[in-house]
């Protein structure tokens, strides 16, 4: 096994670099493999200076996430990284720390713990534990506000967010940027630095002075706004807190209970979970080693509506031209204008500059015709939900497309493999389905068609993740993942209310138990007529003698089509503010009455459970069927079930 730590001369400057692909994360061996290295540093009567860098992409991950479990689950003991922080800050030699990639949690932890920090430009600082349901476990919340000052750590380490290296420097987290070669100006600075005293950073106590209690209540005031229901960002403003009232040695000893805490909880395993999951999706069982991704440097979206729209920013925000491609001038307008006041609301709120924001507006090519898709290396078709207009869009551009270019609908249910039946090159074909607004939401359904090539699946995942999206590989079926798993939820929701539940109590259950939305409040916002549409178009794949709720049809029968009607689940004035309408629950007792559906008083529980357990049960018979490749071989069944 190649060493994961390894120490080399530059004259009288030592330098250890950690080599742990692919991330340097401090897994075993890696921190007792630095101490060791810093102990045959200092022995060397050469040596004046110590720098610590990471080979390959990045300085240090942070600690290894693998081990967590373990530790939960007792297969290994809890080993704490305090002493090894210890032996780095006590060492009788400046050590230097040279920061590019990621420094992040440990290993930001790791970086305070020297003497000097310097960083490349690309860089990025973080204490992003409180994403994983944890606070920094290794004196990140005692070191950082010594170092940055109460409120950045409040805010790095509640919040989870990195900092750039310009900002790390600006607020003293790191003492100088080196524009050159990382370990060059590492060097140079180490041997600028070496007849000075090396700073302690635990004993830099100044910035902790003068806090305003206000500060800590109105941060909590915010992690409960943003994080509802999470508990790791309060310990970690606990733990900050705890630096400005105790001595480095007790706050560190309540940095660990609280972190203990954390790591024991629920939260915590599920947030670990899914940080897993989002990159195990990535890897896609059965595809052939051989099989590369195309390079995708030019786009069009054909349609330029609430989806083209959201599509094509999302390709101008990673750089890639986009053409858009609309039928009439009007429409083609009205898009444009959404994507412009977009653009403009980013840059208003600081999120962009105004030249950023018009740089990405200047990759949008907005258009009538055809031109320029013949040099586009992917097309996303993203017009009316109808098989019949798609067929003929992909009838229409299979004539034009060059050779190996990618062509993906962005169809939110429809047959993959019925809309490829209509292109020259079927094999071509393949879904993307962003979700709405496009250019926002993380999730990616890439849904792979009966004789969808594998590079182009390979294709679409990679350009998935340049786009920033969580790519999830999706075999063809009603609703492919989301809205398959979405639908019995839904289901479950409406049966509550016919069965005795009001659409307040269903709607604030499942808000309580921590969806960002009742499920009725979303059916209201995403229109009942969607709702009521697809199920014509799948009436056809209902099991006979299998429940259905009655009431969605019927409220669709009265126009009560949501929040864009005034009314649908719920009642919306002018401002779409919701209240509750007795009429429908009228409705709702005289349909019950009707189908002779028993009316009684249901607690919040049930709610939860009832439609929780649809979404679980669903996701089961999802992977079942092969149509998740999470634990998957290939191929994937494919069929597109016929009645
Ligand atoms: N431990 C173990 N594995 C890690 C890891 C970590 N800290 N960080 C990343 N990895 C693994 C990923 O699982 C992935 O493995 P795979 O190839 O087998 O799927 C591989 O490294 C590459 O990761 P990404 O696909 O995410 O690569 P990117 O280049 O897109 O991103 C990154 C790199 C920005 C470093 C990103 O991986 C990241 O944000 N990692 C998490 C960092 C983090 O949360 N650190 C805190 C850990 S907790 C901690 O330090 C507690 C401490 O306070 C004691
Ligand atoms: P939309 O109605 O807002 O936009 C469709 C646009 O396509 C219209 O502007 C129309 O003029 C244009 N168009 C129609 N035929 C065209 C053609 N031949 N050439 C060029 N443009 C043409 O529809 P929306 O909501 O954007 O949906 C588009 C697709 O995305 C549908 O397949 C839908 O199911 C899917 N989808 C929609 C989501 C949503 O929340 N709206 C979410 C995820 C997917």
């Amino acid at each position: 096994m190649a060493e994961l730590v390894r120490l080399t001369r530059q004259d009288d400057i030592a330098v250890i670099t950690i080599d742990n692909p692919p991330v340097n994360a401090l897994g075993p061996g890696v921190p007792e493999g630095i101490q060791a290295l810093l102990h045959e540093a200092v022995q060397d009567g050469g040596v004046r200076a110590i720098v610590l860098i990471g080979a390959g992409q990045t300085f240090i991950a942070g600690a290894d996430i693998r081990e967590f479990a373990k530790i939960v689950s007792g297969e290994r003991p809890r080993l704490s990284l305090y002493p090894f922080l210890l032996a780095i800050e006590d060492c009788s030699k400046p050590v230097i720390m040279a920061i590019h990639g990621a420094a992040f949690g440990g290993g930001l932890e790791t970086a305070m713990a020297g003497h000097y920090r310097v960083i490349a430009p690309g860089a990025q600082v973080g204490q992003p534990e409180v994403k994983l349901g944890l606070i920094p476990g290794a004196a990140g919340t005692q070191r950082l506000p010594r170092l940055a000052g109460v409120a950045k750590a409040v805010e790095m380490c509640a919040g989870g967010q990195s900092i750039p290296a310009r900002e790390a420097v600006e607020v003293g987290i790191a003492d100088s940027l080196i524009e050159g070669g990382l370990l060059e100006g590492a060097i140079a600075f180490a041997r600028e630095v070496a007849p000075k005293p090396a700073p302690k950073t635990r004993e830099r106590n100044e910035k902790l002075r003068d806090v305003h209690p206000a500060l800590f209540t109105m941060a909590r005031e915010k992690a409960r706004k943003l994080g509802r229901g999470m508990t790791a960002p309060l310990a970690a403003i606990d733990a900050v807190e705890a630096a400005t009232r105790l001595t480095f040695d007790e706050g560190c000893r309540r940095e660990a209970e609280l972190f203990d805490e954390c790591l024991y909880s629920s939260q915590s395993r599920a947030l670990i979970h899914a940080f897993f999951g989002e990159r195990t999706v990535a890897k896609i069982p059965g595809l052939p080693k051989d099989v590369k991704p195309a390079e995708i440097s030019r786009a069009a979206v054909i349609g330029a509506g609430t989806m083209g729209g959201g599509i094509a920013m999302t390709f101008a925000n990673a750089g890639i031209p986009v053409i858009v491609k609309e039928t009439a001038a009007d429409a083609l307008e009205r898009g444009m204008d959404i994507i412009r006041g977009n653009y403009a609301k980013s840059a208003a709120k600081g999120r962009l500059s105004q030249a950023d924001a018009e740089q990405r507006l200047a990759h949008i090519t907005p258009q009538l015709t055809y031109e320029g898709f013949d040099q586009a290396d992917i097309i996303v078709e993203a017009v009316f939900e109808n098989t019949a207009v798609k067929k003929q869009v992909f009838a229409e551009i299979g004539k034009i497309v060059k050779p190996g270019c990618v062509l993906a609908s962005n169809t939110s249910s429809l047959d993959i493999d019925e809309i490829a039946s209509a292109a020259a090159h079927p094999d071509m074909v393949i879904g993307t389905h962003f979700f709405s607004p496009a250019h926002v939401m993380r999730l990616l359904e890439v849904v792979r068609g009966r004789e969808t090539a594998p590079g182009v699946i390979a294709t679409a995942m990679a350009l998935g993740k340049k786009l920033g999206k969580v790519a999830v590989l999706a075999g063809n079926c009603p609703g492919f993942i989301g809205n398959r798993m979405v639908a019995p939820y839904l289901r479950e929701a409406q049966f509550l209310v016919e069965e005795g539940a009001s659409v307040e109590q269903v709607n604030q259950a499942l808000y309580n138990f921590g969806m960002a939305m009742g499920p009725l409040a979303v059916d209201d916002l995403a229109g009942l007529d969607i709702g009521w549409a697809i199920r014509k178009e799948f009436a056809r794949f209902e099991k006979p003698g299998v429940r259905q709720p009655r009431l969605p049809d019927l409220l669709c029968e009265l126009r009560r089509f949501g929040q864009k009607a005034g009314r649908g689940w719920s009642l919306y004035d002018a401002d779409r503010k919701p209240s509750a309408d007795p009429e429908l629950a009228a409705l709702a007792e005289k349909t019950a009455r009707e189908a002779g559906i028993p009316r009684r008083t249901i607690l919040d529980e049930e709610i939860v459970d009832r439609c929780i357990y649809a979404l679980i049960n669903e996701g089961a018979r999802i992977l079942e069927d092969g149509i998740a490749a999470a634990r998957c071989f290939m191929p994937i069944p494919l069929d597109f079930p016929t009645s």
